[in-house]
């Protein structure tokens, strides 16, 4: 019997053990349950000033910023590191002979950037371009075998794409399908991408291999609370970029597109509040941490993203895992950030894990910088539009339907608000 008491004693603790490393996660899907929160208001000054003039912006930007450093995405290091460029590999006739593409290789600290960039071969002069992040590196984006294979970390997968660790020929093409290059091409815009893996793997000890480490301060060992981590060294990484862009002849620097889905949506809406040379922002269903408002529960909230992906977020932002309302901050501040530069959110009705409702509010919530900047945003009264009818102001919005993904719909919009704003 006592041998019996202890046997379930020690069946209790081992379950008890379990459940506390594996805690479950029901996400609201029920508007009735959302709850009442008020959102921090991002024309009025950290001591209750309210913004009346771009002036006054400017200093509140400068605010809203730190805030964001400090509490959410962490501080980037404003070293700057010697690059050194090389063209490793030249194709005239990519994409079936509409474009020039060019492997490209920066060197910052004696780690690699490897960018993979397509300008269109009708193109005459400088052209605009688009500039993102991918997931599964640079041979992902075609299925052309002579595109170098990523040598960065990647999951590995059960079908052999990637296998400890590293990509084999098997994952070429593997999210061409989110990078319409043919379209895009032939509307005269280039293309630049790069793998996100380069600049921090994704994964919970990425950091050690990341960038983080070669930017250290002078005897620092380990990351502070209010340090970068993966979505701000992604985000630097992007800005990495347009520092190359600004020094390649067939690119028109100031009309350079960021585009970013997902966790990569996220990472480029810090990267375009950080830096004002991303002249037209792209969430394409950025969700929590992105662009839909952190207080709406619904979906993914603060406490999953911070428990699911602990290398995403700074130190400090796991302070406000229980309660997103304690945030010194909102994601329509992050948004307002990139004001008065054009700004496009997108949404799909099925990705309800990433809020669209909350996507949508914020981007409503974010235009009241833009109107003080003399901009069309989405108007304060306007309902969420319904699926297939975009909103296209400076700030601009769309549902559709459909998954979590990046569809030709999407890219169709983003050309045509892209067009619209630089008045091609
Ligand atoms: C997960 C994560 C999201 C993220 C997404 C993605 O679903 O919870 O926050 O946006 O992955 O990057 O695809």
């Amino acid at each position: 019997m006592k041998r019996y008491a202890r046997l379930t004693l020690a069946l209790c603790l081992v379950v008890l053990t379990l459940q506390a490393q594996t805690p479950t996660f029901t996400p609201n899907y029920d508007e009735a349950k959302v709850g009442n929160y008020t959102l921090p208001d991002p024309l009025k000054m950290n001591d209750g000033t309210v913004v009346k003039t771009a002036q006054q912006w400017r200093k509140r930007r400068t605010e809203l910023l730190e805030l964001f450093a400090r509490e959410v995405y962490g501080r980037t290091p404003t070293k700057k590191a010697a690059v050194s460029t090389q063209t490793t590999a030249t194709e005239a006739k990519a994409v079936s002979g509409l474009a020039t593409r060019r492997e490209i290789t920066l060197t910052i600290l004696g780690k690699p950037l490897h960018l993979l960039l397509y300008t269109p071969n009708q193109a005459k002069g400088r052209v605009p371009v688009f500039l993102g992040l991918n997931f599964n590196g640079n041979h992902a984006i075609e299925s052309d075998p002579t595109l170098t294979l990523a040598k960065s970390w990647l999951a590995n997968t059960k079908d052999g794409g990637v296998v400890n660790h590293r990509a084999t020929g098997k994952v070429r093409g593997h999210e061409l399908a989110r990078w319409p290059l043919a379209m895009i091409l032939k509307r005269g815009y280039a293309v630049v991408t790069l793998h996100a893996n380069d600049s921090f793997p994704d994964h919970k000890d990425g950091l050690a291999e990341s960038f983080a480490p070669l930017l250290y301060r002078a005897g620092q060992t380990a990351p502070a609370a209010d340090d970068w981590n993966a979505l701000s060294v992604w985000a630097w990484s992007l800005s990495q970029v347009v520092d190359y862009l600004e020094r390649d002849r067939a690119i028109d620097a100031k009309r350079i597109a960021v585009i970013g889905h997902s966790r990569m949506g996220k990472a480029t809406l810090w990267a375009a509040a950080q830096d004002e040379r991303f002249a037209l922002v792209i969430s394409n269903e950025s969700g929590e941490g992105g662009a839909a408002l952190a207080r709406r529960n619904w979906g993914e909230n603060v406490w999953r993203i911070n428990t699911a992906f602990p290398h995403w977020f700074n130190g400090n932002f796991k302070k406000y895992s229980d309660d997103p309302n304690t945030l010194p901050t909102d994601q329509h501040e992050l948004l307002a950030l990139i004001a008065p530069r054009p700004l496009y959110v997108a949404s799909a009705v099925e990705d309800q894990w990433a809020d669209p409702r909350g996507e949508f509010l914020s981007a409503q919530a974010a235009s009241a910088v833009y109107r003080l900047l003399g901009r069309e945003g989405v108007a304060a009264d306007a309902a969420m539009p319904d699926l297939h009818k975009p909103i296209m102001t400076t700030v601009g919005y769309h549902i559709r339907g459909g998954k979590h993904d990046v569809t030709d719909y999407d890219w169709e919009q983003y050309l045509k608000f892209a067009d619209q704003q630089w008045r091609r």
